[in-house]
């Protein structure tokens, strides 16, 4: 078995600086990807960079808020001058608020849909007229199992994960010409800083581990090495889909 299935590759990450984006970032290093780290907290990228230099690759960071577009521009042309050639790109800056659909104001609402779904959007339309043409590329986009179900409280981050897999689906039929795949992971419930509120609250925890069947929560390097799979050659016939990760919530 190949230990190094992504060795010659590249990959932008975004929201790489901690949780679920810093996880799959390691897992592609260890598989031999170098690395373009994305996110607002350099100081948090760097340590991401330091630990997946660790693998022998090389991994440099860039400050970039997805939501502006100024920005992403910026982001691509200096990871593109960096790197030369990226042929893997990972959406996965994403924010949640939760609350009540009628104590929200538009300006949360915009924030939470523009960092996972327009995000997405100004990343891939940054980033994909530079993929064409290698006969290789890859595109993850973190979904979530709340964009399948839903739980009261959510309405904003339902609607921004269940948009992301529209996005995935329609811009795999594009891509496919190209032999880009383009695909979503859905994960449940991680122990992430986004997850402080329920992890947190001993028993909001206890409610939501009694409804996952497989009775824990998910780890960050499970979904590291989902990534890492979906990325490499041998997930080459998988495109225009959505893999859960959820300890089977969403079977129930
Ligand atoms: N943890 C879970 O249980 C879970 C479940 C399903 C789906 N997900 C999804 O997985 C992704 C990662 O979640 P996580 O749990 O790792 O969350 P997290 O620990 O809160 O990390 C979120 C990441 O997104 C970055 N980010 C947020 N807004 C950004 C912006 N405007 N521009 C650039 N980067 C931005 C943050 O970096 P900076 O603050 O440094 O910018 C951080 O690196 C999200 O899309 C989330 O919705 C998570």
């Amino acid at each position: 078995m190949n230990d190094k299935p992504l060795r010659g590759k590249t990959a932008l990450i975004t929201g790489a600086s901690k949780g679920l984006g810093r996880a799959m970032a390691l897992a592609l290093a260890e598989a031999g990807a170098h690395l373009a780290l994305a996110a607002r907290n350099l100081d948090q990228l760097q340590q991401t960079a330091a630990a997946a230099r660790h693998f022998g690759v090389e991994a440099d960071v860039f400050e970039a808020d997805v939501t502006d577009e100024s920005q992403v521009t910026r982001l691509a042309q200096a990871a593109l001058a960096r790197f030369d050639k990226i042929q893997i790109l990972i959406n996965n800056a994403g924010i949640n608020i939760r609350k009540p659909l009628i104590d929200f104001n538009l300006a949360e609402w915009r924030r939470v849909l523009d960092t996972s779904v327009t995000g997405a959007f100004l990343i891939c339309h940054a980033f994909v007229p530079h993929m064409k043409g290698q006969g290789y590329g890859r595109i993850l986009n973190l979904s979530s199992t709340m964009g399948h179900v839903a739980i009261p409280g959510r309405t904003a981050y339902c609607a921004s994960k269940t948009a992301l897999l529209g996005l995935t689906r329609a811009l795999a039929l594009e891509l496919a010409p190209e032999a880009i795949t383009v695909n979503a992971i859905s994960p449940g419930l991680i122990g992430t800083e986004m997850n402080l509120p329920i992890l947190q609250n001993p028993e909001l925890k206890q409610q939501f581990l009694s409804r996952i069947p497989l009775g824990r929560m998910g780890k960050v390097e499970e979904i590291g090495a989902l990534a890492r799979f979906l990325c490499a050659e041998a997930a080459g016939y998988i495109t225009g889909t959505d893999i859960l990760i959820d300890g089977g919530w969403c079977a129930q």
